[in-house]
């Protein structure tokens, strides 16, 4: 018996990200198994880091990821560097570029080249706070709420377009350990979120302003403090 024809479901396209780490991994982490267990039409082309002795790599290993380790050769400078960067980039030909905790300033000329498919997260509620000891500082400052950002890179440090934010109280009894904790349990949420919402195309941008490009769907679910953009 001949079978019905099945209608032929195109299959979302894939995309390919690269993700730079430096540090911990725990951002990596979160969007690796949102990737898994959300299952988005993504691959992970690579892990890159500077260094094998990290725990992000060692994460990275353990989570299944191919890690490519570029080692920093300080006898170069920043655009030396980076063009080392660019070639194992050019590689592995990601569409996104996705900093967790990339620690190293990019030079403009890498950052040009990337701009507009080059993703970061950041600890704190930008503008305020850009660069380092976010923590320390929203403290000093007596901020009432802190949080992060997810934004575009683009050649001005922390203040590329702002796609996505997360709000956590600070509490009297804080300490820099106790509100980094907290803001980084928020970053885990907040990232692949955000991440998700540009690589699907869903996002567009409006001068500096992130638009959602539909009906913005629920995407911060229940949490009021999970701040996507704003609809059309
Ligand atoms: C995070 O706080 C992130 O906002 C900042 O660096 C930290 C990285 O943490 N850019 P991890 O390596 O993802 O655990």
């Amino acid at each position: 018996m001949q079978m019905p024809e099945q209608a032929a479901v195109p299959a979302p396209p894939s995309r390919k990200l690269a993700i730079l780490v430096s540090g911990r991994g725990s951002n990596m982490e979160a969007i690796a198994r949102a990737i898994q267990s959300q299952r988005w039409p993504v691959t992970v082309v690579a892990v890159i880091a500077h260094r094998e002795a990290i725990p992000a790599v060692a994460c990275a290993r353990a989570l299944g990821l191919p890690v490519r380790i570029v080692p920093l050769n300080k006898a170069l400078d920043r655009a030396q560097q980076d063009a080392e960067l660019d070639r194992c980039l050019d590689e592995v030909a990601p569409d996104w570029i996705v900093l967790a905790g990339y620690m190293r300033i990019l030079s403009a000329g890498f950052v040009a080249r990337h701009e507009g498919r080059m993703v970061n997260i950041h600890p704190s509620l930008l503008p305020a706070f850009a660069g380092l000891d976010t923590h320390r500082r929203a403290l000093a400052a007596g901020v009432r709420v802190h949080g992060a950002t997810v934004h575009l890179v683009t050649a001005d440090l922390d203040a590329g377009p702002i796609i996505a934010q997360a709000v956590v109280p600070v509490h009297p009894d804080d300490d820099e350990a106790t509100l980094a904790q907290r803001v980084l349990q928020a970053e885990h949420r907040l990232y692949p979120l955000a991440l998700r919402a540009l690589i699907e195309g869903q996002i567009a941008l409006d001068g500096c302003r992130a638009r959602w490009r539909d009906p913005a769907p629920d995407a911060g679910g229940a949490d009021p403090l999970l701040l996507l953009p704003e609809p059309a």
